[in-house]
């Protein structure tokens, strides 16, 4: 049924399953004889981190965060708006952002300067999509550990959602142009 709605498989299972097999042996290599927390954020990424994480055979904890998203242009103000914060102090800690896409790349800078104010000892950022040509003048985001790197194109499934919808597509796609006009 969902499968109607999508024009063309941007990624399939097997590839992404290859492409988080990959980034778990480098993030399993670099957080050897670590505790780290991985921090999940909301919702897009749960897919992802709940693959990504069941590879890494290091001691973790898992956190969970949702920031507000701000509409284009929207964004003064230095912070991010934590609608949902994780219940770990990261003082000193190593820190692991999973994210699952990174577009404009405010929401991460505006993250990422939050939780080091917090003062862990590392922070890093593992994400699964980078669309560099949607980057903002002036962000400058660089993942630690990167899936894809993807065109200027609106991507839904594994996690990625329209509307709410297609985050339980096994694969990453493309909508059919009549879904946005719908
Ligand atoms: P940024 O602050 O513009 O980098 O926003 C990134 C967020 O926008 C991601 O975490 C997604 O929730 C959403 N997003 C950006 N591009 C896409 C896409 O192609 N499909 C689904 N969500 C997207
Ligand atoms: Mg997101």
């Amino acid at each position: 049924m969902l499968e109607q709605d999508i024009s063309r498989i941007f990624f399939t299972e097997e590839e992404i399953t290859a492409c988080v097999d990959r980034l778990a042996e480098q993030v399993c290599r670099d957080y050897a004889g670590k505790t780290p927390i991985v921090v999940c954020t909301l919702r897009g990424a749960f897919v992802f981190a709940a693959d990504l994480i069941r590879r890494l055979d290091l001691p973790l904890t898992v956190e969970f965060l949702s920031v507000s998203s701000y509409g284009s242009g929207t964004v003064s103000s230095g912070n991010v708006d934590i609608r949902l914060d994780i219940a770990e102090n990261i003082e000193g800690r190593d820190v692991l952002i999973i994210e699952d896409i990174l577009d404009s790349g405010n929401t991460l800078s505006h993250l990422i300067k939050e939780l080091n104010a917090r003062n862990p000892a590392s922070l890093k950022l593992c994400v699964l999509l980078d669309k560099p040509e949607r980057r903002m003048p002036g962000v400058v985001l660089r993942p630690d550990y990167l899936g894809f790197t993807i065109p200027d194109e609106f991507v839904v499934g594994y996690g990625l959602d329209y509307n709410q919808h297609y985050r339980n597509l096994p694969y990453i796609g493309v909508l059919k142009p009549d879904v946005y006009r719908s």
